[in-house]
């Protein structure tokens, strides 16, 4: 199972790094804008900077929603770095952008996927990643985590390479349903990862080890 952070935060992305459990990032513009990054130019650097960070996988997001527009911008986004997956919305250009980056061997990631019908369609394409976003679905009283399961017993059934990276993920216990389920990636913020390494028992434990060696010396 990958672990991706969902952040285009450095400094978070560093920390995860470090943690030396991370398997990549994903980004999209409204992360990008909540860390102030605007303009192009700007956001080719950030991108650049990320890279620099991480050696898994670093999902970057097309602007264009016609077919020849993202086809432009996700070669340009490619040729960054290998490292740079071509993220494209779940459009009927993007499914056709997706095909062609397919063919070419440009990794993608087809995302804003809330149904299993688009996750379907995202695998006849050949994404190499596609994204449903769980925690979107629970916001509405519907089921996420069921979706993951869905796709999950789909793909299974045609043996479909492309990888599930549930995305929107919120918190802990979405990772660890996620784990369950079989998704192959989660993508979410650092507090929900961090969130794993938490059990009172372990502070507890510890806290006793350490009093008890102290006594002894
Ligand atoms: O990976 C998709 C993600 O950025 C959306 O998360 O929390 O805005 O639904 P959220």
């Amino acid at each position: 199972m990958k672990f991706f952070i969902d952040t285009a935060n450095l400094d978070q992305i560093r920390e995860a790094q470090a943690l030396g459990i991370l398997d990549g990032v994903t980004t999209n513009p409204s992360l990008m804008a909540k860390e102030g990054i605007t303009g192009k130019e700007n956001i080719i650097n950030h991108y650049r900077a990320i890279c620099e960070i991480v050696d898994g996988d670093v999902s970057a997001e097309v602007i264009a929603t016609d077919f020849e527009g993202m086809i432009q911008e996700g070669e340009a986004l490619a040729s960054l770095n290998p490292q740079i997956v071509v993220k494209i919305p779940m459009i009927k250009d993007g499914i056709k952008a997706c095909k062609y980056f397919s063919e070419k061997g440009i990794k993608t990631n087809v995302t804003l996927i809330f149904s299993s019908g688009q996750a379907l369609l995202a695998a006849k394409a050949g994404a190499t990643y596609m994204s449903p976003f769980v925690g979107r679905l629970d916001d509405i009283s519907t089921d996420g985590l069921g979706l993951i399961s869905e796709i999950r017993l789909i793909y299974d059934n045609y043996g479909f390479k492309t990888q599930i990276l549930a995305a929107s993920v919120r918190h802990t216990m979405h990772i660890m349903d996620c784990a369950k389920i079989g998704a192959d990636v989660i993508t979410g913020p650092l507090s929900a990862i961090e969130g794993l390494l938490k059990h009172p028992l372990t502070d507890i434990g510890l806290a006793q080890f350490l009093s008890d060696y102290k006594k002894g010396n």
